[in-house]
């Protein structure tokens, strides 16, 4: 048993705590490797906020579970090295059993999330609060889930949202004793949340009610990606086939973060941005082979979307 205390991480209580306090949101990005990690880690050092990183199941596929952890390990005094000593999380992102939060748990992670969103209500309840009672005799916070985002999420297809509804968040947040909440108020996850001719919006009433009915309780945004339509030009006129890719206006999600939404998940605009940079590259310089030349680029413009997040959506600036 690794405790994420012992590699310099710390869980979610207090960043959450004080972002409800001061009217912001913790950002919550996800990383797969190196020049993302580099990205985060800098843009959040330079703008001096806090930090959660994310690691899905497809990216400890992808990378490998012990090299993210100890890139998480890394990052820590790669933060101090560069002048800033942040506050990082560690997270599991849409953890989907009790096996696989608890290993994250004991492999040094700080925060889980379990995904029940899928299941019937009381199944969601029962999986979460055993993870729960778990994860708090290690002193890491658990983020759980009521309501389904339309899109895929854990390899399961929504076709339409199931918002959260409010009348539910009170019970089951006193039953399961989570952390945080994630809701389900139309955000969706990757680059295509809306249709051509639906107007991109969000469901700031429904949020209201529910804070209503937990006043001062956590809540959590997935799915929160802009898809910045300057990116995507980019990425079609350097050869990219995207079509009618609409995300969530930084200005709606800049109102969540006022509220008691305490963490804002970004993935999809950081895959956008590398993207965009690494076509540019390898149009303009058809020569390079060199990945450094291309990886440089991608993980430059990593970091400038990260900090324009930062300081323009999420509101964590100076919260470090
Ligand atoms: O919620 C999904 C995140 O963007 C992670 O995506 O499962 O492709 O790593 P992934
Ligand atoms: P996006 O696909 O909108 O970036 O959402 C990411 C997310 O919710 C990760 O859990
Ligand atoms: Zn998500």
């Amino acid at each position: 048993m690794i405790s994420y205390k012992d590699l310099g991480l710390v869980n979610s209580r207090e960043l959450f705590s004080k972002a409800m306090k001061g009217g912001y949101a913790i950002p919550a990005f996800n990383f797969n490797n190196m020049e993302q990690m580099q990205a985060i880690i800098g843009a959040c050092v330079e703008t001096k906020s806090p930090v959660i990183l994310q690691v899905s199941s497809g990216a400890r596929k992808y990378a490998n579970q012990t090299l993210l952890r100890y890139m998480a390990q890394g990052a820590v005094e790669y933060a101090k090295e560069l002048g800033c000593a942040i506050p990082i999380v560690l997270h599991l992102d849409h953890g989907d059993s009790f096996e696989l939060c608890k290993n994250c748990i004991e492999f040094g992670f700080s925060s889980v999330m379990i995904d029940g969103s899928h299941l019937p209500y009381e199944e969601n309840i029962a999986l979460t609060r055993r993870v729960v009672e778990y994860a708090h005799q290690h002193d890491v916070t658990v983020e759980g889930e009521l309501g389904v985002l339309a899109g895929v999420e854990d390899n399961v297809k929504a076709e339409h949202h199931t918002y959260t509804q409010p009348k539910e968040v009170e019970d089951f947040v006193k039953r399961t004793g989570v952390d945080s909440l994630a809701i389900s108020i139309g955000t969706s996850h990757g680059a295509y949340k809306f249709k051509p001719g639906q107007k991109p919006e969000i469901r700031l009433d429904i949020l209201a009610e529910i804070e209503k009915r937990i006043p001062g309780f956590p809540i959590v945004l997935h799915g929160s990606s802009s898809v910045p339509q300057d990116i995507v030009a980019e990425i079609n006129n350097f050869g990219g086939k995207l079509k009618d890719s609409i995300g969530i206006p930084e200005d709606q999600l800049r109102k969540a973060a006022r509220s008691a939404v305490c963490k804002i998940n970004i993935d999809s605009d950081g895959r956008l941005a590398m993207t965009a940079a690494i076509r540019r590259v390898l149009v303009e310089k058809p020569e390079e082979f060199d990945p450094r030349k291309y990886l440089g680029p991608a993980r430059d413009k990593l970091k400038e979307l990260y900090k324009h997040k930062i300081v323009y959506v999420l509101g964590s600036e100076n919260k470090a």
